[in-house]
């Protein structure tokens, strides 16, 4: 059978060095896991006075939550929590009252920054909101990526020595996933 696996990227931003982290990700998982990115950019600001008339696009962005079996979110750190514009999704994902889309789903994180600390804080908080929504998550091994040139290619490939460090990430969540599925 066949995994599904949604990406949710922190960052809005056309050249996020998140997005080509999650892009890269993507490549190394294996033949029975497919990813689709999960959209957040047009999602309107959270408003609970619409949920029970939620806009149409926040109706599909819960599907699209509830058709995958996984969700890998990779963030950005801003002012060392993750962005509000993720924060903003996670909320919508996680309402109305009773209809949470995350629940259950087996949950991995990383996240990429050019400082050392590498989003370790954003990640930490994230765990956080995880939690309350009842998703599983992948504790070890942790994904705090320092950001460097050339760390992967235009064709989304990693280099080596970063590339087999993301393999193994890769290997510990894709058994977390047939392990919560099962
Ligand atoms: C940042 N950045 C940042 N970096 C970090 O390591 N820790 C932090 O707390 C912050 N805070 C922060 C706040 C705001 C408002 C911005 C816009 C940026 C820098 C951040 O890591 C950098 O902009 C990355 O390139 C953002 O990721 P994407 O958009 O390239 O994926």
């Amino acid at each position: 059978s066949t995994y599904k696996i949604g990406i949710v990227v922190g960052s809005l931003r056309k050249e996020s060095i998140n997005r080509q982290l999650a892009q890269a990700v993507a490549k190394l998982l294996p033949p029975d896991f497919s990813a689709e990115f999960i959209e957040i950019g047009d999602l309107p600001l959270y408003n609970q006075d619409l949920d029970g008339n939620q806009p149409a696009v926040v109706g599909a962005f819960k599907q699209h939550i509830e058709q995958q079996h996984g969700i890998i979110f990779v963030t950005p750190e801003y002012n060392r929590s993750i962005p509000g514009v993720l924060k903003n999704a996670i909320d919508h994902g996680s309402r109305p009252y009773g209809q949470n889309s995350w629940s259950g789903k087996a949950v991995g994180i990383m996240g990429t920054s050019s400082g050392a600390p590498a989003t370790s804080m954003a990640q930490q908080h994230l765990r956080n909101t995880l939690v309350f929504c009842n998703m599983p998550a992948l504790n070890q091994p942790e994904a705090y990526i320092q950001w460097r040139d050339g760390m992967i290619d235009a064709e989304d490939k990693f280099n080596e020595r970063t590339g087999s460090f993301m393999q193994n990430w890769v290997d510990a969540y894709v058994a977390w996933v047939k392990k919560n599925a099962a």
